[in-house]
């Protein structure tokens, strides 16, 4: 019987050339270097947002409860926040809440004596490296897109020269109405970066657009905007995630690879500027904010999404756990089982980096080598087999690496013979790591 190659979703659904991704990031961006620092467990975590300011502005919608999470998050990726509430925000949640979170006071009001000897409305623009709303509503966006300056939030909008970001929340009508579409509009050309609410279930009780975007992908935004750009102009595409190759309509071959490493990679990517597509087997994680996710299963379905977004890319990172056999046939009907043994004939599947290599042009290929014997040896045989520029050596035994973990230990080692060993870092931590000694090797090849 042959083999079904169903196409993968990103190949029915948008061309290669096609990019779904949010506006480019602030023309004034702050920029800064990525640094890695021992955590206390001696752990070494990627820092964008360590002692950085954010001034995190919540205007008065039910989703103003959601600024809570955000302040956690923001928090414990390091940064510092200072915490501005609306009047009505205020109806929503207690400053205390806030305060309490973030660990400094909360700004209520612009003409409160005792906040302006301590802070001062301008001090508080002037210092924060990145201003952000959230949840922003119908009334703020106005505000800020017209220039009124009636309470502290809108005034500090004025004064601030730090990039903002908006993640406006309101009912569907709210924001589908042309007055709050022409001031986002608006907001945008001054430089401002929205980040569009969800689809959903609405605290109004209708359903629509309107939602505020999940806290997680708002901070990523925030790194993003962070982070220095640059991978500005390369396309990355990520492999990641396991295969499964079907037995029967029932059953499958797998690895334990959850994606996270190359959810990682493509995050990072984004972040550093990078057009990103992702080509993952299934994974219980949700697509980073801004890259191109093509879902597959099989490898077979990963090797015809990557060699479609091939052509236009310039950086292929397989991060990818690929199956190396598929059962030889799949079975239509659920096989039953009988007296005795049963074994499956196994056909192997192409090895898509090695194809890639053979075909490489200009472009920098990055493997990932899964070990847990011999692990530099076999590492440095496949950099060379596939002609890689770099590979990434995992010794899966070591407590700390390898799957369904945010933290991994590896290797670095690339083609002019350099070894890097790292210590044990987050994942988002190794991706920074591998893109600071891809761009090092563009720079001296
Ligand atoms: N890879 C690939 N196609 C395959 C198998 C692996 O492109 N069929 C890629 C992986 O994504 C990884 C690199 O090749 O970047 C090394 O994969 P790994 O599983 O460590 O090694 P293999 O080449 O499969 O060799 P072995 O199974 O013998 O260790």
């Amino acid at each position: 019987m042959s083999i079904q190659v169903k196409m993968p979703n990103c190949l029915r659904s948008c061309d290669p050339a096609s990019r779904p991704c949010p506006p480019p990031l602030f023309p004034r961006m702050m920029q800064n270097t990525v640094k890695k620092v021992e955590g206390a467990e001696g752990s070494a975590i990627s820092m964008v947002l360590q002692n950085k300011n954010i001034l995190l502005g919540v205007s008065g919608g039910i989703a103003a409860y959601k600024a809570a999470e955000l302040v956690r998050l923001l928090v414990k990726a390091g940064a510092t926040v200072r915490a501005v509430m609306t009047k009505n925000a205020q109806e929503f949640m207690t400053p205390l809440t806030l305060q309490s979170l973030s660990g400094n006071p909360v700004s209520t009001d612009t003409f409160d004596l005792t906040q302006e000897s301590e802070i001062g409305h301008i001090r508080l623009a002037d210092t924060a490296d990145l201003v952000l709303i959230a949840p922003a509503t119908a009334n703020i966006l106005a505000k800020i897109a017209h220039g009124i300056a009636d309470d502290l939030l809108s005034t500090l909008l004025l004064v601030t020269r730090a990039p903002v970001i908006i993640a406006p929340a309101m009912n569907v009508h709210m924001y589908a109405h042309p007055a709050t579409q022409e001031n986002l509009k608006t907001l945008q050309r001054f430089g401002h970066h929205i980040i569009e609410p969800a689809e959903g279930e609405l605290a109004c009780g209708y359903e629509g657009k309107g939602r505020l975007a999940e806290p997680e992908q708002i901070v990523e935004c925030v790194e993003a905007t962070l982070t220095k750009k640059d991978l500005q102009g390369e396309h990355v595409i990520v492999t990641a995630g396991p295969n499964c190759e079907p037995i029967d309509p029932v059953r499958f071959i797998t690895n334990r690879s959850t994606g996270k490493m190359g959810f990682a990679l493509a995050r990072i990517a984004h972040q550093r500027g990078a057009e990103v597509t992702l080509v993952s087997g299934p994974t219980a994680l949700v697509a980073p904010f801004g890259v191109r996710l093509c879902s597959v299963r099989t490898a077979l379905e990963m090797q015809q999404a990557v060699l479609a977004h091939y052509p236009r890319a310039t950086i292929v990172v397989s991060a990818a756990a690929i199956a190396d056999y598929r059962p030889a046939q799949t079975a239509t009907q659920k096989i039953k089982k009988k007296d005795g043994d049963f074994s499956i004939p196994l056909a192997r599947n192409p090895d898509i980096l090695a194809g890639l290599g053979q075909d490489k042009g200009s472009r920098l290929l990055v493997g990932f080598a899964t070990e847990t014997e011999d692990v530099l040896h076999n590492a440095e045989r496949k950099l060379h087999s596939k002609n890689l520029d770099m590979i990434v050596a995992n010794d899966v035994t070591q407590e700390g690496a390898g799957f369904a973990g945010d933290t991994n230990i590896v290797t670095l080692l690339d083609r002019t013979g350099q070894q890097e060993p790292l210590p044990l870092m987050s994942k988002d931590a190794v991706a920074h790591a591998v893109y600071d000694r891809l761009l090092a090797l563009k720079i001296s090849p």
